[in-house]
């Protein structure tokens, strides 16, 4: 329809999507795909301004914010004119990150703060034990010396 002509596979980097945000050629990337919503743009319900906004960019999380019905859903078929793996990619690579922070931050100390924390553990539950032991031991002592 709308991308008759495009191949269906055609693959974009966020760059080339980024080079179309205007009125006139508003391209952005939902969930992956990348759509031409040039022609949708005084149609749109919502409004051109709010396509206008996230246009050139990855706009999942706003389209999926205003939770579209359906109809919404199959319409964007009309629109779609490539793909841009390169989104994926960014939030594995974020996601790598933030796995690689989580491992770095407590990967190395954790060994020795993780013998600290046990002795500390034990240590929390002996020392009462003793201290109980020894206020028993001096109590009873202190009973014995009257009887003898
Ligand atoms: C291919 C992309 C899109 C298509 C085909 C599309 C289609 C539609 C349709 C059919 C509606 C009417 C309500 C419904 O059926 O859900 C709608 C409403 C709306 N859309 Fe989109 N939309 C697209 C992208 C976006 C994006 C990226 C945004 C936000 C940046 C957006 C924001 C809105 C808003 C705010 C409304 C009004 C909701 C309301 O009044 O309750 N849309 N859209």
């Amino acid at each position: 329809m709308a991308s008759e002509g495009e191949d269906q596979k055609t693959v974009y980097t966020l760059e080339e999507v980024g080079q179309h945000v205007a009125q006139d050629d508003c391209w952005m990337v939902i969930n992956g795909k990348v759509y031409n919503l040039t022609s949708f743009m005084d149609d749109h319900p919502g409004g051109d301004d709010v396509l206008l906004q996230v246009a050139g960019r990855d706009a999942t999380n706003e389209f999926e914010d205003v939770g579209h019905s359906k109809a919404a859903i199959e319409q964007m078929q009309d629109f779609f004119v490539g793909k841009c793996p390169q989104v994926f990619e960014k939030a594995e690579l974020l996601s790598v990150t933030e796995g690689d922070l989580a491992i770095g931050g407590s990967a190395s100390p954790p060994a020795p703060t993780n013998s600290v924390g046990i002795w500390s553990k034990i240590l929390q539950f002996l020392v009462p034990l003793v201290f109980l032991g020894i206020a028993v031991a001096i109590r009873n002592v202190g009973k014995k010396d009257p009887e003898v």
